[in-house]
């Protein structure tokens, strides 16, 4: 709902049980005034504080404007005069507004918004409140992903800001969505001058919170350890994360958020930004001298900048922000509604995920029709659902050293081809999918050898490779138009219903500081026109596992293979950190052999099931080479995770260990339990995982939330019956694990 009204204008965003607020002060300057709880009367009086002097410089505002300040400034409430003086009529320090786009030149020393190189190659400008608009539907950037099928009721705001002197317009847009705590908010900038200029820096979003005591909140890591949650306390300067390798990266989700001192998984206050996009980010939040809290995303600055002739617009990508007033669930229980109803795409939103077996983990590259016919039927008698054929199947491809862009299958390994190969595996009773990494060129290849000029790189020097490829310049219409054509007559050669979507390294150097966002705005404009194509293809995105994870890939790719990482324990804390975003039916689990692969660890079969289950869960090993017990483990938990992938993908995912949330980076937490809770708590699956046997533990008991508390839940495996009330004062027992990597689970039914 957008509430407006003539006292400034002000305008009130309510978004579920929140509010955001923004006003006009003087006529002129558009400031952020609120965001947390629904408030239905803001008085931006009440709301922002103005002053009239901070530090040495900032203190006059254009002395033109000075008359519409005075009207702002003739009747002051109390509550602002009495902290200090009544600024003189022109006098406004800009470091201390809290402007909702902050510009470069304007006087305001934190980080701004926007940053513009002019014609005559200065970078100051001045944006002043020009007038909204209220806009039927979502209206999304240019090109980007944005929102999937909107209900009708949705309307958006735009407000206008205008640099009179450069003539350069910035209309910022912003969707309340009806239902969720979400505001999606992205900007357009438009050059209505008859010069051309060059944005150097376009946020998403900015905005200033007040002064409190908070910590920051981010996702980090590597390849095989992403997304671990980090909690941080807030610090003077500027906290930032970001990426440079043209995709989202393993290193920092495209994520930050402020939770107070104080929040904990369920209470507390939290404010977050994220980013629906999938290439270079910044997320950043910048204490300023006076405590205030910047926050602010958008596409790196760093190595970017964009000519806008005149006439034309820049659309920057969304972002995702979210007010919780219940910790951590209640930002994640956003963002899984936000992705389930708002990102989805329509075909996968309600739509139970099969099983998987992927091949990498059980012959890597040394796949052939045989193989892949053999995984199949072992695959069927765990309960899979689709062969995965991953990395190795197409001509020349024994190692990782050639053959990316010629996306035919080896004649030596498939001699009848992949139609036959599908055949096979649909005969076995499951349904194919195919690996891909379609953005890749290996220098040994045939398409290389055509088109070496199609790789990115910069001019005169030679590309730098990784993993022994190149990267398609994905900014070339040619480019994405060669790969959509190749695409489809790949996935219409066989009975694919499946794509793994590969893309493992990161681009180095580019022609040009545009060369980065064009590569998304092509590898958007390919996903958007495969996944037309192949409406009834389930895309799994992947990129090296979950280095391209993120808001914009999953606007196409309805799931992810999440991590490299298939060691139990290992996953725990990247689920864990992941589901901050993500709901569990777009992680990829998938249960792998032991010694595992990528650390080395033995952990039991049943705790390498438990940890996948609630997710998407899939196989990545040989069932040939696990023992008969093993198996019928898998199997079992195959036909579990059958009968509860509804609940999985449409219930609430709790996590309760540990108890205050994202705050155990350092040092590896002994425990992880999570849950996953029906409508109205009418059935719940409770996960409990301990990492090593405690000596003399007598076990603890788990409180958990979400339940009737009048109601009494029934553990039919175990047949007996709890009190809900109890299960969330007094909490489940979890008894002493007997040895280590142990897990158990919990399914508990509300008595009739
Ligand atoms: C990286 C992926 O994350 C793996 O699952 C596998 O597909 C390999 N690439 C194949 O090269």
């Amino acid at each position: 709902m957008i509430q407006t009204n003539d006292h400034g204008p002000t305008f009130n965003l309510v978004a579920e049980n929140t509010s955001y607020v923004m006003s006009v002060v003087g006529g002129v300057h558009l400031c952020h005034a609120y965001w947390g709880p629904r408030i239905d009367r803001p008085d931006p009086e009440q709301l922002i504080l103005l002053d009239s002097r901070s530090n040495m410089v900032s203190e006059e505002i254009d002395p033109d404007l000075a008359g519409r300040h005075h009207r702002f400034w003739r009747a002051p409430k109390e509550s602002l005069s009495d902290r200090r003086q009544k600024p003189p009529d022109n006098r406004l320090a800009p470091d201390r507004l809290a402007r909702e786009y902050p510009f470069e030149g304007g006087g305001d020393h934190r980080e701004p918004g926007l940053r513009v190189r002019h014609a005559d190659g200065s970078t100051t400008s001045r944006l002043i409140y020009a007038g909204y608009e209220i806009l039927d539907g979502a209206a999304g950037p240019e090109g980007l992903p944005y929102v999937s099928d909107p209900p009708e009721e949705c309307r958006t705001l735009r407000i206008d800001l205008d640099d009179p002197v450069s003539g350069l317009q910035v209309s910022l847009h912003y969707l309340p969505l009806p239902s969720l705590p979400v505001i999606l908010r992205w900007a357009r900038i438009r050059n209505r001058s008859t010069v051309a200029v060059e944005i150097l820096r376009a946020a998403s979003m900015s905005l200033d919170l007040p002064a409190m005591n908070a910590d920051v909140i981010t996702l980090d890591g590597a390849w095989i350890r992403e997304r671990i949650a980090h909690r941080r306390p807030l610090r003077p300067g500027v906290q930032s994360v970001e990426s440079r390798g043209g995709a989202s990266g393993h290193q920092h989700a495209p994520f930050i958020a402020v939770a107070d001192g104080e929040a904990g998984e369920e209470t507390g206050g939290v404010w977050s930004t994220s980013l629906i996009y999938s290439g270079n980010h910044r997320h950043l939040v910048e204490t300023d001298q006076f405590g205030g809290i910047r926050l602010q995303s958008g596409i790196n600055p760093s190595g970017f900048a964009w000519n806008l002739p005149p006439g034309e617009a820049f659309d920057t990508p969304a972002a995702v922000l979210v007010h919780s007033s219940s910790g951590f669930t209640g930002l994640s229980d956003a963002h899984h509604r936000f992705v389930r109803r708002w990102l989805f795409r329509k075909d996968w939103r309600d739509r139970d995920r099969p099983v998987v077996l992927n091949t990498w983990e059980a012959h890597y590259f040394d796949v052939d029709a045989d193989r892949v016919a053999g995984l199949a039927r072992r695959g069927a008698e765990i309960g899979a659902e689709v062969l995965v054929l991953d990395d190795g199947w197409f001509d020349g491809r024994i190692d990782d050293t050639k053959a990316l862009g010629d996306w035919t299958p080896d004649p030596g390994k498939f001699p009848d081809g992949l139609a036959k190969a599908a055949e096979e595996v649909r005969r076995a009773g499951l349904e194919f999918g195919l690996w891909v990494e379609p953005e890749m060129v290996s220098p040994r290849s045939r398409l290389f050898d055509r088109h070496p000029d199609w790789v990115i790189g910069a001019p005169g020097r030679d590309p730098v490779l990784a993993r022994n490829q190149l990267v398609l310049d994905l900014g070339r219409p040619e480019v994405v138009d060669h790969l959509l054509e190749t695409l489809s007559t790949l996935l219409s050669s066989a009975a694919v219903s499946y794509v793994k979507w590969d893309m493992n390294r990161n681009i180095v150097e580019t022609p040009g500081p545009e060369a980065m966002h064009r590569y998304m705005l092509g590898l958007y404009r390919l996903w958007r026109t495969l996944v037309r194509r192949f409406p009834k293809v389930l895309f799994e995105g992947c990129a090296g596992g979950g280095g391209r994870f993120d808001f914009g890939s999953l606007a196409f790719m309805p799931q992810f293979w999440t991590s490299d990482q298939t060691d139990a324990l290992e996953r725990q804390r990247i689920q864990f950190g992941s589901s901050l975003l993500f709901p569990p039916e777009s992680m990829g689990a998938h249960v792998s052999a032991v010694p595992n692969h990528q650390v080395g660890r033995s952990t039991p079969p049943e705790t390498r099931g438990l940890t996948a289950l609630a997710f998407n869960f899939g196989f990545e090993l040989d069932p040939s080479k696990a023992s008969d017990e093993d198996r019928r483990v898998f199997a079992r938990l195959s036909e579990l995770y059958k009968a509860k992938r509804s609940l999985f993908r449409s219930g609430r995912f709790l996590r309760f260990l540990p108890r205050r949330g994202p705050s155990f980076d350092e040092g590896r937490p002994e425990h992880h339990a999570w849950a996953v809770i029906g409508p109205e708590g009418r059935e719940l699956m409770v996960f409990y995982f301990a990492a090593l046997a405690q000596p003399n533990d007598h076990g603890f008991h788990l409180r958990l939330r979400g339940l009737d508390a009048g109601a009494r839940y029934r553990d039919e495996e175990r047949n007996v019956e709890f009190d809900g009330a109890v299960l969330m004062a007094r909490g489940l027992w979890l008894p002493p694990a007997e040895g280590d990597y142990r897990s158990a689970y919990w399914i508990l039914t509300k008595s009739p």
